[in-house]
């Protein structure tokens, strides 16, 4: 008799409870194969194929120019490494907004091509049409507020968001607003603490933060800031708990000196 252990993913019913319960959920960013399994080992409940991709991977200085093509490749990367974590993935810039047809063609995408379990989306009352056309084909939604990258040329900088009244009122109207709609949860992207506190604590659903404080109910970071392989990027926000960058340019190092002085391969590495 083979004894197989079985693994409960993670489902958006998974993160509602833990918000029920108070138990904080943990978001990562992950874009391709081999990370994407260390993430889903270590046992983080969500992983998000962010269009930070974009940056990270790709090494653009903004999102914008992620296509939905790429993020699907991201995507399937990651689908296929994961057995329990919720794979959320971003529609990246031009494939939702203006158009709740495109913005439908573009989930149907993801989830058809890459088997991801849900989408992410920027923005708040002016993307609606959109977000409830796509729910009603039945792909759960993760709405986005704060700081919303894709939106860096309206805004002109990456600095805290809502920290005036005005847009924070809009902002919590919006949270509100995708509330009522069906997100299952919100990201709230670099907005004052106590802002928001009061938007997790007057929402049902789950909002998950990064650079917003401790009382979401969970937090999100780009995998890559926190393992410290981006090296130039040290925003207030972001605890590294690695400083990969520099110990993997040792091994390159210590790897080209063994090398060239032939001590790689040695006996035993060799056949
Ligand atoms: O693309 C991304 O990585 C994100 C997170 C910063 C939330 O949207």
């Amino acid at each position: 008799m083979s004894v197989s252990k079985e693994v409960k993913r993670v489902t958006v019913h998974v993160l509602q409870a833990m918000k029920s319960r108070g138990e904080k959920i943990t978001m990562l960013t992950g874009y391709d194969y081999s990370m994407a399994r260390i993430l889903d080992d270590a046992g983080v409940e969500a992983i998000l194929v962010g269009d930070s991709a974009s940056n990270v991977m790709a090494g653009h200085e903004t999102t914008l120019p992620i296509t939905l093509d790429q993020m699907i490749y991201h995507a399937s990367s990651v689908v296929r490494a994961v057995k329990r974590a919720l794979v959320v993935v971003d529609l990246p810039f031009g494939s939702y907004q203006g158009s709740s047809r495109v913005a439908l063609e573009s989930a149907i995408r993801i989830m058809k091509e890459s088997g991801a379990h849900a989408v992410k989306m920027e923005g708040g009352e002016e993307i609606a049409d959109s977000i409830r056309r796509i729910l009603s084909a039945g792909i759960p939604v993760m709405g986005h507020l704060g700081l919303t990258p894709q939106s860096i040329y309206k805004f002109g900088t990456y600095q805290v968001r809502a920290k005036e009244e005005e847009e924070a009122n809009a902002l919590k109207h919006n949270a509100k607003v995708l509330e009522e709609i069906g997100c299952f949860s919100l990201v709230l992207e670099k907005i004052p603490a106590k802002l928001a506190k009061e938007v997790s604590e007057n929402l049902v659903i789950p909002t998950i933060g990064i650079g917003a404080g401790v009382h979401t109910d969970g937090q999100v970071l780009v995998t890559h800031d926190m393992l410290g392989i981006t090296k130039d990027f040290q925003p207030r926000f972001l605890r590294r708990y690695l400083e990969l960058y520099d110990q993997i340019q040792e091994a390159v190092q210590k790897y080209c000196a063994d090398v060239k002085s032939l001590d790689f391969p040695n006996e035993q590495e060799q056949y």
